[in-house]
This record gives C-alpha cells, structure tokens and sequence, in this order.
C-alpha cells in the first residue's frame, strides 16, 4: 500500500505545475453529462456545490446550548435525543436520553455527562474538522421505567457494582473522577464523538440575520465492541443551536426543556411507508471515511424494481473540487420491514452496470496506470469523459466488482418544509461493504431529500437549459492548497486499495 501511496503521490506532484491546477477544474456540469437538462434535482445539487450559504469557523466557538432535532438512530440500533451545553470554561453538560422506540416517545432512561472539552489541532483525517480532547468528571443515570431498571440492573451486576434494584426517578452515578468503580461499559456508554467537531452557519437567502448553527460531532462506531477505542471518521447527524433553530422544530422545542429527571417525550407518530419512487439528492456535502467527500443523486424508475445512483466524488468538505464521479444501474427487491430496526425497512440492491468520469489528473492517472483489462479499455481514460467498465466487471483500480450486492436499510422522513426524506443504511465503519445480511446497517446515513417524484432528468437528452457553473474560485496558486487538494484524493485511493471494496459509496 505505501508503494501505491508514493506512486499516487508522484502522479499528483508531477501535475502540480499550473496547467494541472486549471484543467483540474472542470465545469460542473461535466460531471451532470448524463443528465443535461437542468431539473429541481439538477439545481438542488448545484446549490449544495455554490456554499456561500454554508460559513465554518475554524477553530469552532462550540459555547453554548446544543439540541437534536428529532430522534436518532445510532448503531444497534439506540434510539436517543441529545442536550448538551459547552462553556466557556471547557466544562461540558451533555444529557443523553434513550428511548425504546424510533419516534422517540418512551423514554428508558437519560445520562448526565459532565466533564471538560479542549480544542486542539485541525484534524487531518476529516478536512474541515477540528481535533478536541475530552476529559469526564461524572456520568449519571435515571432511569424511567421499571423494565429498564431490571434490565440495567442485570447488567451491572455482570460488570460492575451497583445497588440494588434501581429505583426510577433516582440518579446513580456509573462514573465518576472520585470513586473508583465505572459502570458505562454495561450501557455501551462512551463520549468519543467529543474528538470531532465541527460548527456550520447556514444563511438562509435574502435574509442576513437568519441564520442556523449546526455542531457536528464525531460518529458511533457501528461495531459495539470497537466503540471505546474508535477515532471518528465522520459525524453523527448535527446539532442545533438553541439560539436560532428553525421554530418550527417541535422536537428542538420538547428537548430544549428537558433534563436529567424529566426525559423529552416527542410525539407520537406512524411509520412512514418506505415508497422509493422518484428522484432523491443529497441535503448536505456528505464525509465518508478516508477522507472522502461527496454527493448522492438517487433514482427509482416507476418499474418499482431498477434504480440508478450517482455519486460524485470531491476532496474537500464543500464539495467544489471533484476528483471521479460513479454512476450505477441495478435492480432492488421489494422491502419488507426489519425485525432489528424498528420503522426501518429491508432492501436488497444489485449493481449490474456502471460508469465512471475521472474529474481531476490524478485520478485519470491512477486510472491510466491501474487499468490492465481490469478498468475500462486500458490507458484510455480522459479527464472528464466517462467509460463504461461493465465489461470489465467494473474497476478493480477502484476496488469495485460487478455484479455487486449490498443489504440495505431505509426508512422515510419529512422536513420541516415538508419535503420527504430518504434514509439509508450508515455503511460499517471499518470501511467494509453490506455484502452479506449479516452486515446490513442499524443506522442510517444523512438523508436524501425528494427532489422530483417523476424520473424525469435521467435519460433526457434536452441540452437546452444546461448550465455552466463553475468550481469554487476556479484558480488555486498557493502550492500549500495544491498539496490540500491532491493528498485526499491520493489518500482515498490507497485506502481504497487497501480495503477494496465499496466504502465510499
Ligand atoms: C464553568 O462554567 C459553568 C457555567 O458558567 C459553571 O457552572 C461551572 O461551575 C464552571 N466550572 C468551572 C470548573 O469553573
Ligand atoms: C450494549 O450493546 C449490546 C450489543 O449491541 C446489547 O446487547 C446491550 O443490550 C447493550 N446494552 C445496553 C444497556 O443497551
Ligand atoms: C467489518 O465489519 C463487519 C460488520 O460490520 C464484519 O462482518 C467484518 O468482518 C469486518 N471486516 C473487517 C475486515 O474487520
């Protein structure tokens, strides 16, 4: 892996002059090629790639009142809101309620973590993210109903001690700095997402002073055995700030009030049907584990059983310089709803065709030089021109084999403007793919938002209305910014390598 590591790093360097920095750029719509026309789908996936609306502060001001803005799955699944409160003084409050259900309306029981948070470094790893250390002083717990006493109390007394039975309503400490007896390992309980993070202000348009801030906190390892030791690689869906959130969030609402002995109990609500028909687009430039960035476009054709998927690539945490773009054709089964996941529901994809588009000169290099008869017609690859390599069973260079199967999870949402949304299943984290049942996520991805309900767009050949938008400022000299802009791409390659398989899709 190290060779391909220098190797990839040479190709970079050796177009690191100005004329590589210009034709790196290519014009959006390049990657759009199979789709000319501009559709809602089209602009919705532009405006994610314009990001003036979007300001981060590096270092992040995290002071403040932070909320979850409905209920959340982590892996498990672990149904759960968020409270949590950053001083300035580097102390923290974070209360954490769990729930038994997906609506989030019954509570088991909330946990108060105090302790200190410290800042350090930009994080390497995950651009546009900052490192940060964190320290507990004392972990709480409440519980709310008796079954989830008993329960709890049954695994206490495998790991560690407690009294008793618990009594609801009482708060325990599981840890603390003075005594010596730790109790989280039996609630699976760990504060690691506290090593990364990151703070957006979104604008809203035509509004100056409206604007949203969002925390992003590192992710749950989706291995319950590897949490304690996991380093994130991508957040967790954000917080808001109890500042500015959108007060039309009933959720924000109920859990703002909350604490440690008065859990938030959200509304009641019925399981949306998974109905996958139509055009979905990503919300938000997405981060994948080695240090990948990118955007999804999905499409259900109203067969009810082929799709597409289009996912394009970039090297930076705004989506604006593209390094490969994937377009994918297959089939899914029907869903039927998951025994593991409550309101999720079980689907199985099949990827039987697929093209790729290198966006920059180091992956039409890597392309090149990779290629044999195992990725498209050998050393024919092009900035910016897409190969179909379903006849050479995909792209081993990328580390993908067609046919391929993935064992997925769904399940649907709406905005608060009442848009639908499409959540699919969080891919393991250590980088492998859902290949197998066993392997199918208890978590979701961010969502998807509905963007056309017809499939209008895909095959469209109508080029009146195309658009060309350009990337980012266009014109990158700092070498510094060169060096940014190329060593992600170098690093997703070997990690792709190493693990070959489908992670980043
Ligand atoms: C930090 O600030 C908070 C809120 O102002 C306060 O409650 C807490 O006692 C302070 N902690 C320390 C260690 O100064
Ligand atoms: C901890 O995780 C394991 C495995 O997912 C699960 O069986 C157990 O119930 C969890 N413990 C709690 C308290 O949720
Ligand atoms: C990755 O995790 C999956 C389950 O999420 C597991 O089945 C697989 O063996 C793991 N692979 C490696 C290489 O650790």
């Amino acid at each position: 892996m190290s060779t391909a590591f220098i190797f990839l790093l040479n190709v970079g360097w050796s177009g690191g002059s100005p004329h590589y920095v210009r034709s790196s750029h290519l014009s959006f719509e390049k990657s759009y090629e199979w789709q000319s026309k501009e559709t809602q789908c089209h602009r919705m996936l532009k405006h994610l790639q314009d990001g003036p609306h979007v300001t981060v502060h590096m270092p992040p001001n995290i002071a403040g009142h932070w909320l979850s803005t409905s209920c959340e799955v982590r892996p498990g699944p672990e149904f759960l809101t968020r409270s949590y409160r950053f001083y300035h003084n580097h102390t923290f409050q974070a209360l954490q309620f769990y729930y038994r259900d997906n609506h989030c309306t019954e509570p088991r029981y909330s946990l108060l973590i105090q302790g200190s948070v410290h800042l350090r470094q930009t994080s390497w790893m995950i651009r546009g993210g900052t490192e940060a250390d964190y320290k507990l002083s004392r972990v709480q717990l409440v519980c709310h109903s008796t079954e989830v006493a008993e329960d709890l109390s049954r695994h206490f007394r495998q790991s560690c001690f407690m009294p008793k039975p618990l009594v609801l309503g009482v708060s325990y400490d599981v840890w603390s700095e003075e005594s010596s007896h730790d109790c989280t390992g039996a609630l699976n309980f760990t504060m690691v997402e506290l090593q990364l993070l990151r703070v957006e202000q979104r604008h809203s348009r035509g509004d100056p002073d409206g604007h949203a801030e969002e925390l992003f906190l590192g992710d749950v390892h989706t291995e319950h055995t590897q949490r304690k030791l996991h380093k994130p690689v991508r957040y967790q869906a954000p917080l808001h700030s109890v500042k500015n959130y959108d007060r039309r969030c009933l959720a924000c609402q109920i859990i703002s009030r909350a604490d440690l002995y008065h859990p938030p109990v959200l509304p009641a609500q019925d399981d949306l049907p998974v109905r996958l028909f139509g055009n979905w687009v990503s919300t938000r430039c997405e981060v994948r584990p080695g240090v990948l960035f990118l955007t999804r476009h999905f499409i259900f054709h109203d067969d009810g059983s082929t799709w597409e998927g289009h996912y394009y690539h970039y090297s930076d945490p705004v989506c604006r310089h593209p390094t490969f773009s994937i377009s994918a054709t297959g089939h899914y089964s029907q869903g039927v709803p998951s025994k593991t996941v409550k309101g999720g529901t079980e689907v199985t994809f099949t990827v039987t065709h697929m093209k790729v588009t290198p966006m920059n000169l180091v992956t039409t290099s890597l392309l090149n030089a990779f290629s044999g008869n195992e990725c498209g017609a050998e050393s024919s690859w092009r900035l910016g021109i897409q190969q179909d390599v379903t006849s050479t069973s995909g792209c081993a260079a990328l580390g993908i084999r067609l046919p391929h199967t993935e064992y997925e999870l769904f399940r649907m949402g709406r905005d608060l403007d009442g848009r639908r949304l499409l959540y699919n299943g969080q891919r393991p984290t250590n980088g492998s793919s859902p290949d197998k049942p066993h392997k199918r996520a208890t978590s979701y991805q961010p969502p998807l938002v509905q963007c056309s309900s017809s499939q209008q767009g895909a095959q469209s050949t109508n080029k009146e209305g195309e658009q060309h938008f350009r990337l980012g400022n266009g014109c990158v000299t700092n070498s510094l910014e060169i060096l940014l802009s190329v060593l992600p791409v170098v690093i997703s390659f070997s990690f792709v390598l190493k693990d070959g398989d489908w992670a980043r899709l």
